[in-house]
């Protein structure tokens, strides 16, 4: 599936009003993030994404692709949709064991059969490095940890489905790796959208889309100083893991934890 950019053409607040930004253009390896106080509509906005809203949702918003009205196909048939939204209530209805879960969702994206088994291969690997727990082929889909459910499903998203947008709705408190997942991702050309607090997430995004009363009030790009500071916040958002893991494991913290922090 191929797509150059996605458009949000802008509705109204919460109140009503038109919303400050009526256009946004992302485009094919954009990484955004969507910022705002609870509240403020970032799940909202998301959704209007996932379901292509056309001036028919509470927002008023209309959604484009390649600068026109998507297909209905993208909506009706599961395998062209290119959206996948990974949210933090995602749960599996079905018990199946790991393993056949992805292969059920390979064989249908697979051109030839002969790649169902490095498809497997790859999705786990992928999920395995964003997860600090994990996941082995046999286990069940309902006994995964939150952390390795969003794994799974981002590894999913990425390696089978192949959807070139995906949405995640703050993934961060769900025990992702999330440099290594931006990382990954990077290495993917896709458009990424986070709801995201996170201040190494949204450094290393391209741009943040702020939102306030249920509409989107700003856009802000990375700026250099921002740039050249992320790899500071990066550095010690690394420290602040590892100080987790000692902590979970019943350990003594030191002076020395913050050593070089410049
Ligand atoms: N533009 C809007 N117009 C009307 N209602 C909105 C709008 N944006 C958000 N809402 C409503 O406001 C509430 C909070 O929005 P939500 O997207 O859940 O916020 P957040 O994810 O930032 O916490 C929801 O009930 C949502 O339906
Ligand atoms: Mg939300």
């Amino acid at each position: 599936m191929f797509i150059k950019n996605i458009t949000i053409l802008g509705g109204m607040s919460r109140s009503g009003n038109p919303e400050p930004v009526q256009r946004i253009d992302l485009n094919m390896g954009d990484v955004v993030s969507i910022v705002g106080p609870t509240g403020s509509g970032k799940t909202t906005l998301i959704n209007d994404i996932e379901l292509f809203a056309d001036r028919n949702t509470q927002t008023g918003r209309c959604i484009l692709i390649d600068g026109k009205r998507p297909p209905l196909e993208y909506r009706d048939n599961p395998a062209s949709n290119p959206i996948a939204l990974i949210t933090q209530h995602t749960t599996f209805l079905s018990d199946l064991p790991v393993e056949d879960f992805l292969s059920t969702h390979a064989r249908i994206r697979a051109k030839d059969s002969s790649q169902i088994e490095a498809m497997i291969a790859n999705t786990l690997s992928f999920a395995n490095q964003l997860t600090g727990e994990p996941i082995i082929l046999s286990s069940r889909m309902t006994e995964l940890s939150g952390g390795q459910t969003r794994a799974l499903l981002i590894a999913d998203a990425t390696v089978i489905c192949d959807t070139p947008i995906v949405l995640l709705d703050e993934v961060e408190n769900a025990g992702i790796h999330r440099t290594r997942a931006l990382e990954l991702l990077r290495q993917h050309r896709k458009i990424f959208i986070f709801v995201t607090h996170d201040p190494r997430i949204a450094l290393l995004s391209d741009f943040r889309i702020v939102m306030q009363g249920g509409s989107i009030v700003k856009i802000l790009h990375t700026n250099d100083e921002e740039r050249q500071f992320s790899i500071k916040v990066s550095k010690l958002d690394d420290m602040l893991s590892a100080m987790r893991d000692k902590i979970r494991f019943g350990e003594r913290l030191t002076t020395h934890e913050l050593e070089g922090l410049a």
